[in-house]
């Protein structure tokens, strides 16, 4: 009786500490540092720590499987996972690994939204704060039959990172690490979206923030547009990023 109520207590932590990461996860969109940084210490290990999940339409789900093995000589216990972006989901089959043992993660990505080759990763901490990262790649092809007009990236749970942060930001340097950076990088180089450098024309700049240029992947961020960027907002966001790389 007594095992089996430690036992129940376990499960009972291990879900209620999955179930807080996953709320933190909601709060601090942050990029996570560099893989190689965990490498060294931790015990869960990725095998592969590569997956890639192949061509998929835009719109639709795309599902791959992550192998994680307890390399070190005690249980180890997954106490969360983390994607790089809110629109994956990573769970794992089991969190509890003995010695040797294995599991897999089930990653499902939300491909609205995105083009070509994108990019994600997943990040494990177990009960030791050991941290191990994997990636995962896919490629995601043009969907015609798309219903785009009732989805958006500033709408439901992709607000939480993809609107709200824009709230208050009165600099352009705020407003563009909040909302734009994830798709055209801290430095303007350049991810999913194009770089951003060496755009001089404050207008052209005003307009396609806020109208977009008419694609999902560059919705308009106008409060007119669904957006969540004032006019004030996107005449200082054009501003300061007319005046950079002269
Ligand atoms: C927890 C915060 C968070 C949430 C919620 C979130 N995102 Fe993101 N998103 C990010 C971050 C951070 C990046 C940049 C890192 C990356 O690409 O994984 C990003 C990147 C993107 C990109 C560009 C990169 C790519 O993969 O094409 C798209 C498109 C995107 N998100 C769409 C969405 C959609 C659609 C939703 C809702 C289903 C959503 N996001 C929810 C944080 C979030
Ligand atoms: C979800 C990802 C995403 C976010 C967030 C995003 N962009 Fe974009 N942006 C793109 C993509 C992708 C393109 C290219 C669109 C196309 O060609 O269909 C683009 C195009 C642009 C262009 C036109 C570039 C050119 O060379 O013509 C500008 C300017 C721009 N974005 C500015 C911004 C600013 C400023 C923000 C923040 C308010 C922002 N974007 C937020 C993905 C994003």
């Amino acid at each position: 009786m007594a095992l089996k109520s430690t036992i129940t207590g376990l499960l009972l932590f291990i879900v209620a500490s999955l179930t807080l990461s996953a709320c933190k996860q909601m709060q601090t969109p942050k990029m996570a540092p560099a893989a190689d940084k965990f490498a060294s210490n931790s015990v869960l290990v990725f095998e592969p720590d590569h997956v890639d999940i192949g061509t998929v339409k835009e719109g639709e789900k795309a599902v791959g499987y992550l192998r994680v093995r307890n390399a070190g000589e005690a249980m180890a216990n997954i106490i969360s996972v983390q994607t790089s972006c809110g629109c994956s989901v990573a769970t794992p089959e089991q969190s509890l690994l003995m010695p040797g043992g294995f599991t897999r993660i089930k990653i499902v990505v939300d491909t609205f939204a995105k083009q070509g080759k994108a990019r994600k990763w997943v990040l494990l901490t177990d009960d030791a704060g050991h941290r191990s990262k994997a990636w995962v790649t896919l490629h995601v092809k043009p969907n015609p039959h798309l219903d785009i007009s009732t989805r958006s990236i500033f709408k439901g749970k992709c607000a939480a990172c993809h609107f709200d942060p824009a709230r208050g930001k009165l600099k352009g340097m705020d407003i563009y690490q909040a909302v734009c950076a994830m798709c055209h990088g801290t430095d303007r180089e350049g991810v999913s979206g194009p770089s951003l450098k060496y755009h001089h024309d404050k207008d052209r700049l005003s307009h396609v923030i806020a109208d977009g240029v008419g694609s999902q992947h560059m919705p308009g961020f106008a409060i007119s547009r669904g957006g969540p960027l004032t006019d004030g907002q996107v005449k200082t966001l054009a501003r300061w990023l007319s005046l950079l790389d002269k």
